[in-house]
């Protein structure tokens, strides 16, 4: 475990009490890097806040259990199916006797393609039910954007930390702790990308209808947001990535990458590569 004085991915920070990301991260050339963290509560009753990636399990589950100890693990809150938020679900269940599988019906249902979830350990938590862990109550929420229709949003009362899945999704020019560590121009342009990447459908939205729904997340007055493809948000970013958000219907959809790019990519990298060496003689 460590603070943000030392920043590693797979290495948890402290972001609230009892609070830790579990930060990871994938390169996305050519905007550079796309985080894929997860959180761990540390409380009465240890929360699993989803399960990081299949590409990194073992040390996901080593991260993980450097900040809770698996056999005091009492939930695991799954936001929804997708592979970077289920990623590592068997093995946490697997290594959590003790914890019940806070989800969606409609989750399970989309696992069992693969996955056989134990119905028995799972308890379902539509949007807004709460669930008491102890000495703290938690919120699931319907976020704002999302790509994957289960998703459920979670937000501690106790520490007002908020984790918002797939909302406020950014690229970032490198890994980073804090959204604070971006530049302004990068954190705008980034929070407008990852909006419409994460939720092309962002163009088609009324744009009063979904300023109720921006507006009742934000009520929920958190004081740091964390979420699986963004640094940690806090004041002043807080507010400014609200603002950016209710802009996303009227920004022009993002144009996506194509074939033409893709080439281009290709021989820019075929080019770099050293031409092979003659290998030497009697090899
Ligand atoms: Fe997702
Ligand atoms: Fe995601």
């Amino acid at each position: 475990m460590t603070t943000t004085q030392s920043f590693n991915l797979l290495q948890p920070y402290k972001i609230a009490e009892e609070t830790f990301v579990i930060p990871w991260a994938l390169e996305a050339p050519p905007v550079g890097h796309f985080h894929m963290n997860s959180m761990v509560i540390r409380g009465a009753e240890p929360v699993l806040v989803d399960t990081g990636a299949p590409a990194v399990r073992a040390q996901w589950l080593e991260a993980a259990w450097s900040v809770v100890d698996p056999l005091d693990v009492r939930w695991i809150f799954l936001t929804h199916d997708d592979r970077d938020h289920a990623g590592n679900l068997l093995a946490a269940l697997a290594a959590c006797p003790n914890a019940t599988l806070l989800t969606t019906w409609f989750s399970i249902g989309r696992m069992a393609e693969e996955w056989e979830v134990p119905i028995n350990r799972c308890r379902f938590m539509t949007d807004g039910d709460t669930i008491d862990a102890g000495d703290r109550t938690l919120v699931a929420k319907r976020p704002p954007l999302y790509d994957n229709p289960t998703t459920r949003a979670l937000f501690d009362s106790k520490t007002d930390v908020l984790w918002s899945v797939d909302t406020f999704a950014t690229n970032v020019p490198t890994p980073m702790p804090e959204t604070a560590d971006l530049s302004p121009e990068d954190f705008r342009d980034g929070q407008l990308f990852g909006g419409r990447l994460v939720a092309p459908w962002a163009a088609l939205l009324d744009a009063a209808k979904f300023e109720a729904v921006v507006a009742d997340f934000q009520h929920l007055n958190a004081e740091v947001i964390a979420g699986c493809h963004c640094p940690v948000l806090r004041a002043p970013q807080i507010p400014e990535a609200y603002d950016l958000l209710r802009r996303l219907p009227e920004v022009p959809p993002w144009t996506e990458f194509t074939q033409a790019d893709l080439d281009q990519w290709m021989a820019l990298a075929e080019s770099s590569v050293p031409p092979e060496q003659p290998r030497p003689s009697g090899t």
